[in-house]
């Protein structure tokens, strides 16, 4: 057999890894908050994310074939196999059957692939693979000791091997990673085996929606699958379940050593006073932020299915009118330059090129309620911010000699961002939460840098470059999203609205703990500047 694989077989193979790094990267995410380690937590989205990484160069160089959004025709297979790794009984069993099986299969499919190609022909295919499989053994290793080690009693690891032995013999009944094309011998993905075949049928491919070519290309890999018959010579292959969609759980995981609190943060701990340390420990306690980001990743995938508003109980009223004149004009002042502000984005969009790029998009081919590929790329770096911001605070924790295991953690977070509607969670904290934790932020650098404390100041100057992506990911996406869901409302006011609700469900969740709550919420959101919410993820600052 001549080497080198024809540029069908490349493109082929190119998409069946590109379509399980996808729907591994954006559908893991939705077990983050099932994770008891906050160790483990940090290391799988940080994983994630360079899996994110990896299927974004495989996407890029897929587009050198001409197709452009690979992720519109993913293999029903490989998303059936990811569906029933999300079925996992337990975290030590996600994380056995993820990186023992269908890790290392991937680390072997990357590595025929090259050892199948020409490397001065497809150079582009070997780069892009071969920056990235250095990363992928690494993260085999982690998890090889990790399972190894001490992690878990003898008849859970039992259960692992179990399920490992599942999601194996699950891949093998597909044929592999690459089997369909290896059964099938040297015809191109495009029905034929040479460049001349590949070039006829994607010719024009920019002017031809990437739809269409799926479409083209999807037929032909199910003829030639057809053709080479079912996977193993000896009798018909077993049928496999259709697996259900994973659906989060309402609350999430907590290591048993730290300690749980109820609803919000409080900062009653003997060491309140120390700024820094009240700093410190609000950095830390961005841990539910990490769940509720992956949540945002996990949802996107169905607006109104899996990302819709999952109920909670409200309490809480607005406050009346002031009584004190002053306090009337301010908030009245308030008010108007709020609606200037709101006047000012709308006419600002009406100018703008219309629907954005990524509606345009779905208005070719993809989904309504299924968000793009750049959504879960933008969530899933978020996810893996707020994962750095937590260890900075733990490890700031630690060298101010305070013991993060015996502070408290707050659980209400993630019990009410979680479970409010995709459009809501990215309203709120994206818009109120983050975008108005600045001024506290740079107040609390200049305390640091007053005291010397050179690595404190550092901790919130990295946070505050984040966090303005931040904000910036949910002011490109929550348009994009009520455009989606046909809601007339303008971004401005699923704001308001989304931060009223968050409030008064954390609101309840503190009553209902027995902890401090209001009857009366104070005013709707009325823009940073106003003090109207009490929204914010920045470290109080103590006076
Ligand atoms: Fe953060
Ligand atoms: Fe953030």
């Amino acid at each position: 057999m001549p080497s080198g694989l024809t540029v069908g077989d490349n493109l082929a193979q190119l998409w069946r890894h590109f379509s399980l790094e996808y729907e591994l990267f954006r559908s893991v995410p939705g077990w983050v908050p099932r994770v008891v380690a906050y160790e483990v937590k940090c290391v799988l989205v940080e994983h994630l994310h360079e899996d994110m990484r990896r299927a974004r160069a495989l996407r890029e160089r897929i587009a050198d074939f001409g197709v452009f959004a690979p992720e519109r025709r993913i293999d029903p297979g490989l998303a059936n196999l990811v569906r029933h790794l999300l079925q996992a009984p337990f975290d030590g069993a996600l994380v056995g059957a993820l990186y023992r099986v269908l890790k290392v299969e991937q680390a072997a499919a990357y590595r025929r692939h090259l050892d199948g190609t020409l490397r001065l022909n497809d150079a582009p295919t070997v780069a892009a693979v071969e920056d990235h499989l250095p990363k992928l053994d690494r993260q085999i290793a982690w998890a090889k000791a990790l399972l190894e080690g001490p992690a878990l009693p003898t008849e859970l690891g039992r259960q692992v091997d179990a399920f490992e032995d599942e999601i194996r013999n699950h891949l093998a009944a597909l044929g592999g990673i690459l089997a369909p094309l290896a059964a099938r011998g040297r015809s191109g993905v495009t029905g034929g085996s040479s460049i001349a075949e590949l070039e006829a049928s994607l010719a024009g491919a920019a002017a031809m929606p990437a739809e269409e070519i799926a479409e083209l290309t999807e037929n032909a890999r199910a003829a030639a699958a057809a053709a080479a018959g079912p996977a193993g010579a000896s009798g018909p292959a077993p049928a496999i379940p259709e697996y259900p969609a994973y659906v989060r759980p309402r609350l999430m995981a907590l290591e048993p050593r730290f300690r749980r609190q109820g609803a919000d943060r409080q900062h009653d701990e003997p060491w309140k006073e120390d700024i820094l340390a009240v700093a410190a420990y609000t950095h830390f306690t961005e841990l539910p932020v990490i769940d509720i980001c992956a949540a945002i990743v996990y949802d996107g995938r169905d607006l109104d299915g899996l990302g819709a508003d999952r109920g909670g109980e409200e309490a809480g009223e607005p406050a009346p009118p002031p009584e004190d004149p002053e306090e009337a004009a301010r908030l009245a002042a308030a008010t108007e330059t709020y609606a200037r502000a709101v006047a000012r984005a709308q006419e600002q969009r009406a100018r703008g090129a219309g629907l954005k790029g990524e509606t345009a998009a779905a208005g070719a081919g993809g989904r309504r309620t299924e968000l793009p590929f750049e959504f879960y790329c933008d969530f899933l770096r978020q996810t893996w911010d707020e994962v750095r911001h937590s260890r900075m605070g733990f490890e700031r924790l630690q060298a101010l000699g305070i013991d993060p295991y015996a502070v408290a953690i707050p659980m209400g977070h993630y019990a009410v961002w979680g479970n409010m509607h995709l459009r809501d969670r990215i309203a709120s904290l994206t818009q109120v939460g983050e975008a108005c934790s600045f001024k506290g932020k740079r107040e609390w650098v200049a305390a640091a840098h007053e005291r010397g404390e050179w690595l404190s100041a550092l901790e919130h100057d990295y946070d505050m470059v984040d966090e303005k992506n931040h904000v910036r990911f949910g002011a490109r996406w929550l348009p994009e999203i009520l455009n989606r869901l046909a809601d007339a409302r303008s971004p401005e006011e699923v704001v308001q609205d989304a931060d009223w609700t968050f409030r008064r469900r954390i609101n309840a969740a503190k009553r209902d703990l027995g902890e401090a709550w209001k009857e009366v919420l104070g005013n709707k959101f009325l823009g940073c500047g106003t003090q109207t919410s009490d929204v914010t993820l920045a470290p109080e600052i103590i006076a």
